[in-house]
């Protein structure tokens, strides 16, 4: 089954409005019908109505870096997947950052993911290993208990669902996982899923790889049988690497 490729910028904390607002507006201009892959933008938070406005009409699509589970109530600073419904299609749940820096659990990524599946937007639902789970060889056992964490409540995936495999260990450090280790590791997801879900699930599924992708390393990453994208962090910052990262992966996938 072919499966659309889709690639997604994380910027993370990072950009100012008018630096956001400019590098959206660039980014529009480089791939609004670029065929052959979905692409995302996923700025902070205060900029997605600027994201929603100024990419409105074109094939570019935007998405939230997190969600709250509750659609509303005494919970300050946080932002619900209910109130965001309108402004973005897509949601990165359970980021490697929520998980390890702000100490989000495997239930509360699975509620997040419940919230986002039941409003009908698209998760990207982010799982990986550490370096030391990678180096002792429990990277498996990780990435199925994370799996399974998050889909506890959840009988039937969505068409064209995402996970965005991170390995803790490449985000943000440079080391990119070798398309050997991303490839197989896609793979061991992919069989994950079908364990779960059946053989035609997890077909269908889009396994995103994510961790020091930049414009050199994309089209080789892409172009590896069980990776159908990309989450780009660092180089989803400038125009030109995302522009590439997005055309390198659509070629691949040609
Ligand atoms: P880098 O591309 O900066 O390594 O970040 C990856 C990431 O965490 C995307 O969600």
């Amino acid at each position: 089954m072919a499966r659309t490729p889709i690639v997604a910028g994380n910027w993370k904390m990072h950009l100012a409005r008018g630096a956001a607002r400019e590098l959206l507006t660039t980014l529009r201009a480089n791939l609004d019908g670029l065929q052959g892959v979905e692409v995302v933008v996923c700025p902070p938070s205060p900029w997605l109505g600027d994201a929603a406005d100024l990419l409105r009409g074109s094939t570019l699509r935007v998405g939230a870096q997190n969600v709250y589970w509750e659609s509303h109530g005494a919970f300050t600073g946080e932002v619900s997947a209910a109130m965001l419904a309108g402004t973005v299609d897509f949601a990165i749940i359970g980021h490697s950052e929520r998980r390890h820096v702000f100490g989000e659990t495997d239930e509360q990524t699975q509620r997040n993911l419940r919230a986002v599946i039941d409003l009908g937007m698209q998760p990207m639902l982010a799982v990986g290993e550490l370096r030391a789970q990678r180096e002792d060889g429990s990277t498996n056992d990780v990435l199925r208990r994370q799996l399974l964490a998050a889909f506890q409540d959840v009988d039937r995936l969505p068409e064209g669902f995402i996970v965005a495999y991170e390995p803790v260990w490449a985000i943000g450090t440079g080391l990119t996982a070798t398309p050997e280790i991303a490839q197989a590791t896609c793979a061991d997801v992919r069989a994950i899923l079908a364990d779960r879900f059946d053989a035609a699930t997890a077909e269908a599924c889009r396994i995103q790889y994510g961790g020091s992708v930049n414009a050199e390393n994309a089209a080789i990453l892409a172009g590896q049988p069980d990776i159908d994208g990309l989450l780009v962090g660092g180089a989803a910052l400038q125009a030109e690497s995302f522009t590439a990262i997005c055309k390198a992966a659509a070629g691949a996938a040609a």
